[in-house]
């Protein structure tokens, strides 16, 4: 974080999801699968799901409506809107274009952050120097997703684990003392490819990994990934507590990207907290990737779990190989 007089906090928070649940059960009846083997390695009962007509950018559209509902903002206040989003409408126009119009933020110049489920985290990090800076006043951060329209749905192994969804904040200049405190992001190119979807290029060994009428799909080594995750939540909260020097026991609650209730089991053990100071809502939605931190975020905030005063860890990690932390002091 750059040294700067000014603080820089969440004013307004919102989320959206698709109305169709597709259950375990549900899947049962479309591929090889069984309730039982999901909550188990997972922790997941249902997803939702987007309908063919639904797209990214409508759920972040809808997210950002209420947020700025919650802030108590007009779509003009907006100086910039950024989308975390792996799973964009378009490859051009950006998400955030796209939403800017939906939403009617004339003013706010837009472009979306390609880090999958760590980008709202990656996504909240570049809107804060903006702020700190004092370049930009109001700045929008929406983590949204259809992780649907890239799966394999032939593919046990992953089309179990994801859903679709969005979650939006509102940063903006908050008392001294409250807000981010630190933030801390990095990247490991080098175990990349563990997690890939193929875009414009397609190599030789990305379409070995999958069916010739498929090859835009999503594809995981889940046991590298896994194993990434365990070691990297530790090691990415522990790095951002040092940053603003605070303890582990510090700590109100930790809102993790959710991608399977295991990995938080481990960092519990890792981190010597008690499991309750994670906060886990992917029974309901699965992996939202991007938008999963910000669902949590809003749903911990909604449930009486977070408190103004209360210190707050997000920890995303994901496709790039990337991860990122943020340490908040609760403002509202
Ligand atoms: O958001 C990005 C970050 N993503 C993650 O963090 C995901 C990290 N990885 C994981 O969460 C886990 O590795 C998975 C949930 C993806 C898989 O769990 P696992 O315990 O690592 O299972 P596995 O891949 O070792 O598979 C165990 C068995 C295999 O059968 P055999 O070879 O033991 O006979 C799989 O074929 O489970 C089988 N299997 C399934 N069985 C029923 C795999 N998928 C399914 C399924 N239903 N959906």
């Amino acid at each position: 974080m750059i040294q700067s007089s000014r603080n820089v906090g969440i004013v307004g928070m919102g989320i959206s999801l698709p109305e169709k649940i597709l259950t375990n059960f549900d899947l049962e009846k479309m591929v090889d699968t069984n309730d039982e083997w999901i909550k188990t390695r997972t922790g997941i009962s249902e997803r939702r799901v987007a309908g063919e007509n639904e797209a990214t950018s409508d759920f972040g559209a809808a997210a950002a409506k209420k947020a700025l509902e919650d802030a108590g903002l007009l779509p003009e206040d907006i100086d910039l809107i950024i989308v975390a989003t792996a799973t964009p409408d378009m490859y051009f126009p950006s998400t955030a274009c796209i939403i800017q119009d939906k939403i009617g933020a004339k003013r706010a110049a837009a472009f979306d952050i390609s880090a999958a489920c760590s980008g709202f985290v990656y996504g909240l990090t570049v809107a804060g120097q903006f702020i700190l800076t004092g370049y930009y006043k109001t700045v929008m951060i929406i983590g949204a997703e259809t992780f649907s329209k890239i799966l394999d749905w032939e593919d046990r192994s992953t089309c179990v684990l994801f859903g679709d969804g969005a979650g939006a904040v509102i940063l903006r200049e908050v008392q001294s003392g409250y807000g981010i405190l630190s933030t801390n992001i990095g990247a490991k190119g080098a175990d990349g490819m563990c997690l890939t979807v193929p875009a414009c290029y397609i190599s030789e060994s990305e379409a070995s990994k999958r069916k010739p009428e498929k090859q835009n799909t999503l594809w995981m080594n889940g046991q590298d990934v896994f194993k990434f995750a365990v070691r990297i939540v530790k090691h990415a909260i522990k790095e951002a507590l040092e940053d603003c020097n605070l303890k582990i026991d510090d700590v109100d609650l930790i809102v993790p990207h959710q991608a399977n209730d295991r990995i938080m089991d481990s960092a519990a053990e890792r981190l010597k907290i008690p499991r309750e100071k994670i906060f886990s809502n992917i029974h309901k939605y699965g992996n939202t990737s991007a938008a999963s931190i910000p669902i949590a975020l809003y749903e911990a905030y909604s449930e009486g779990k977070i408190k103004k005063d209360d210190i707050i860890v997000l920890v995303g990690f994901g496709a790039g190989l990337t991860w990122g932390s943020a340490v908040i002091k609760w403002n509202r």
